[in-house]
């Protein structure tokens, strides 16, 4: 692996190394509790052109767990501000021998394009490219399933919600298909649901309580305002009457179901409070998981 860029053109070969790593350091970490040394020595750069919780902690903890220096580059001060250019800012920070590039931008494509730039062997991971990528989620979510259902052939899954604009969604796709999904649906409203022919193999339902029948894994996720166009955004209210997972939708699916969302989640517009902290919620189990991923990730780039 060079960069990670996309599921897309990883094969199952490829993710299922990636995800039995992270069980390899999950294990690792839980019984030893302390640092590795893989990356001893390299220098994690997260430049987030858009804001995060999760995706840039869990980096900066993954790579320090490894033993690498990380730098949360904090685009706000720097001088991108002044106009230095995305690929000027790369090449100043490869000039101190900087060795991996953990990018999210809203631009699609920002990740690929910086790859391509890269001057020595640093690699870039993209952690979020406007709504086509966001692999390392993609892997967590697998990951997470796979801890709790191993055999991805006999799974449904659904994944509701704002799908026109979600990386998560395309990159769980990617993941969960590769990995010999039995069916995978989703569920959005017409207006948040791209063109049939971007989801191959995949089964739209418009009704949520239909969709919800006989699932072993439902992924909601929340509306991303930030993308949508005035005319896009619909009521709080009128969403959650229509999409939202409360407790009793989510009898309709099969009485083991997993839930799990990406996060930031919004309580009572796309999920209930009562199933996001409920016994079937994974959401903070995918929080936790993301860290051994991203190690996982990061030791694979370096080859270690
Ligand atoms: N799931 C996810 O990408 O969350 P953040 O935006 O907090 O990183």
């Amino acid at each position: 692996l060079r960069h990670l860029i996309t599921l897309e053109n990883l094969g199952a070969d490829m993710i299922t190394r990636l995800l039995d790593r992270a069980e390899a350091l999950r294990a690792e970490w839980f019984s030893q509790r302390r640092k590795l040394d893989l990356l001893h020595g390299r220098t994690v750069v997260n430049l987030f052109f858009e804001n995060s919780t999760r995706t840039r902690t869990s980096f900066d903890l993954a790579a320090k767990r490894l033993g690498a220096d990380v730098i949360n580059f904090d685009i706000a001060s720097s001088s991108t501000s002044k106009g230095e250019s995305l690929v000027d800012t790369l090449h100043t920070l490869e000039a101190m021998h900087c060795d991996a590039f953990v990018v999210r931008h809203k631009e699609n494509g920002t990740a690929e394009f910086l790859a391509r730039h890269v001057r020595g062997s640093a690699c870039v991971i993209n952690a979020g490219d406007g709504n086509n990528a966001h692999p390392t989620q993609g892997l967590l979510d697998a990951f997470t399933i796979r801890r709790h259902r191993p055999d991805f052939s006999a799974l449904r899954v659904l994944i509701c919600g704002d799908i026109l604009h979600s990386r998560v969604a395309r990159s769980d796709i990617h993941a969960l298909r590769a990995l010999g999904v039995g069916a995978l649906r989703i569920c959005a409203p017409a207006n948040l649901l791209p063109a049939q022919e971007e989801l191959p193999g995949v089964e739209i339902v418009e009704d949520f309580d239909q969709a919800l029948a006989g699932v072993d894994v439902v992924i909601m996720l929340r509306l991303q305002k930030e993308r949508m166009q005035q005319a896009q955004v619909p009521s709080e209210q009128a969403y959650y009457a229509r999409y939202g997972l409360d407790a009793r939708r989510l009898r309709l699916a099969r009485p083991d179901c997993l839930v799990l969302h990406p996060g930031p989640i919004n309580r009572e517009v796309e999920i209930a409070s009562a199933v996001a902290d409920g016994a079937q919620s994974c959401i903070l189990e995918q929080v936790g998981n993301g860290v051994f991923v991203r190690m996982a990730v990061l030791a694979e780039l370096f080859d270690t």
